[in-house]
């Protein structure tokens, strides 16, 4: 979702925003801009479309050193993705520049306000709204300094928003505003500049020292230095963070999308989540990040998992391994829709909030709720320092580096070992035995070992892909532990190769999609040797029946499942919990390969963000 990039320091401009907004390109956008000092005054530059139309028409202008500079990726909400609506956007006497990630929420009644005062617009965003805004403040009180006009303006916001504000009475300062959508600012002392993104990638390869700022901060920033104040006026002091991770992990490492690499580096990830955290000898998992609530985990009574997208799946997954073997009672719910209902909640209950970015807006929404209930809050999340890694009680991070591919691969693999080492935490403390523990920790341990022999049936996989490349509808189906997994495989499908593919629990496909079934509709089937294989076994038998084509997912070993499917690929024996750290990969696979050889943009399908920091 919408990224921003800002420069101040005593470099040209240019090149730093194009380059950063390169980096936040991953997060999904349709537009870009830019707006700098170029003589004899402030320029903005924007183009609909990827960023290589904004640099086609940078092309032969000059930009100024030593002033601020402001840069935008949009991804539309308010208006068509076209030149007028990118940001950044301007006021009626063209003072004011800024960009803005989020919603205006009470933007139409400020409209007509603003409209009335004689202000006239030129774009269908929320976000042109701010700009006249601050206008109309300064033109009231003239005698107001900028950073003041701006804070009384956005106390007149409502909604989520995050700006970078570049004013031509003060042009070297930028001023940026956090509410409820990230901006990080980034601190390179020796060179006297200053660099403020939506997150750290746009900043690791200019300095390590970051300040994450809070809702509710705005920051002065100039080359000389900065200052931070709340909404209210009063000066706010900072901690200096540092960014440890390389960026040399960001990039692709030699395959031909980010994310083929952040598939193939699953095995490695799987080892960081699990370093230093599983005693095996004594079938436990350690936990640094729930050390402080470890005692109080003890009483919790229910457990409530909530999250969006892929990491509402993984949440599924976890909702099975707590019950089993954690003994407690789980509810997972989508974030979107627990933000809306009135949840029971109560300091017994424990919510458990997982996220890739640590900055999808509902789950945030979600996370505010539930404190305010009295819920003891914990995350699983992957981005350090983000909003939810800050604002919940405790937590894990899953420590699978920077996932730059839209779809989310590696962060759902780190998220599901991440819920076993949870739920063995949680089952030790009730009803597990050492022993299981033990089990359990052997057989995680091997996981990096099995998927790394899943991996090499790529090839495999791209032929499968390539035989099916022209259908376009798929069922997938699975049950118990791989029911969340066929869900999740249909949306990598549908995600990077546009295909229609559609997520069944194998039991409840006779109760609708079997009417679909036809030699044009195959099945995806995820069918490993557990608990319930002679039930999806037969429920495979009814698909065969009807002639659809099955490509399975089964245990290596089994060869009665030949005789019923078109195509297998098998997955090394682990214990059935497990079973879907490994399941996953070859749909993983199946989705990429087929989103290729269909001509995708893998890495950043159309109209799909990475971060989706508005509802
Ligand atoms: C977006 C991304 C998905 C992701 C979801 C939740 O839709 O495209 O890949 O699963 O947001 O994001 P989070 O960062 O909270 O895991």
């Amino acid at each position: 979702m919408c990224g921003i990039v800002g420069y101040t320091g005593k470099k040209k401009p240019i090149n730093i925003l194009v380059d950063g907004l390169r980096a936040l390109e991953y997060r999904g956008y349709d537009s870009a801009g830019v707006a700098f000092w170029s003589n004899p005054s402030i320029k903005t530059v924007k183009r609909a479309g990827r960023l290589n139309n904004l640099v086609s028409a940078l092309q032969g202008i000059e930009d100024k050193p030593g002033y601020a500079a402001i840069g935008h990726t949009r991804w539309a909400t308010h208006g068509a993705p076209n030149d007028l609506n990118a940001h950044p956007h301007s006021d009626c006497t063209g003072n004011i520049f800024l960009v803005h990630n989020g919603i205006v929420e009470n933007y139409k009644t400020l409209k007509e306000e603003l409209q009335k005062a004689g202000h006239k617009f030129y774009s269908e965003t929320d976000t042109e709204v701010i700009s006249h805004l601050i206008e109309e403040e300064i033109k009231n009180n003239p005698l107001y300094s900028a950073k003041r006009s701006i804070l009384n303006s956005i106390n007149k916001l409502q909604g989520a928003f995050a700006l970078l504000i570049m004013v031509k009475s003060e042009p070297e300062k930028l001023f940026a505003v956090r509410n409820f959508s990230p901006l990080v600012l980034g601190i390179n002392g020796n060179d006297d500049e200053y660099i403020v993104a939506s997150d750290p990638t746009p900043i690791a390869r200019h300095t390590r020292q970051i300040i994450y700022m809070n809702d509710g901060d705005m920051a002065i920033i100039s080359p000389k230095g900065y200052e931070f104040v709340d909404f209210k006026h009063n000066s706010l002091k900072k901690d200096i963070a540092q960014i440890d991770w390389d960026i040399e992990e960001a990039q692709r490492g030699g395959h031909a999308h980010f994310s083929a690499k952040e598939i193939f580096e699953q095995p490695d990830v799987i080892e960081n989540v699990l370093r230093g955290r599983l005693i095996p000898e004594e079938g436990m998992a350690k936990l640094g990040g729930l050390e402080t609530v470890r005692e109080k985990l003890r009483g919790i009574k229910r457990f409530v998992i909530t999250a969006c997208g892929t990491a509402g799946f993984a949440a599924e997954v976890g909702e099975y391994m707590f019950e089993e073997y954690g003994g407690v009672p789980v509810e997972v719910e989508l974030a979107s829709e627990f933000r809306y209902r009135k949840p029971i909640l109560d300091p017994e209950t424990a919510v458990i909030f997982i996220s890739q970015s640590g900055e999808t807006a509902d789950t945030i929404a979600a996370l505010r709720e539930s404190k305010e209930k009295g819920a003891l809050t914990l995350g699983i999340v992957n981005v350090v320092g983000s909003s939810i890694a800050r604002e919940t009680h405790a937590g894990v991070y899953t420590h699978a580096g920077p996932e730059i591919s839209v779809a989310s691969y590696k962060a759902f693999t780190a998220q599901l070992t991440a819920l076993v080492l949870y739920a063995m935490l949680l089952g030790r403390q009730r009803q597990m035995s050492m022993t299981m523990g033990k089990r359990i920790a052997e057989e995680l341990k091997n996981i990096p070992q099995l998927m790394r022999q899943v991996l090499k049936q790529s090839d495999k996989v791209k032929e499968i892909a390539q035989k099916y490349k022209d259908f376009n509808n798929f069922l997938y189906i699975g049950r118990k532990y791989n029911y969340p997994i066929a869900y999740e495989g249909a949306l990598k499908m549908k995600e990077v190769s546009y295909a229609h593919a559609e997520g069944y629990s194998s039991a409840e496909m006779k109760h609708g999609p079997i009417a679909m079934i036809d030699e044009n509709f195959p099945t995806v089937a995820i069918i490993p040797k557990d608990s319930v294989y002679e039930k999806n076994f037969s429920n495979l038998q009814e698909i065969k029946a009807r002639s659809g084509p099955i490509i399975a997912i089964a245990t290596e070993g089994d060869e009665d499942i030949k005789y019923i499917t078109e195509d297998v690929i098998y997955i090394p024996k682990t214990l059935e919990m497990l079973t879907p750290l490994l399941t996953i990969v070859p749909l993983q696979l199946f989705a990429y390969h087929s989103g290729v050889l269909r001509g995708r943009d893998v890495d950043r399908p159309r109209n799909l963000a990475k971060s989706v920091t508005v509802e």
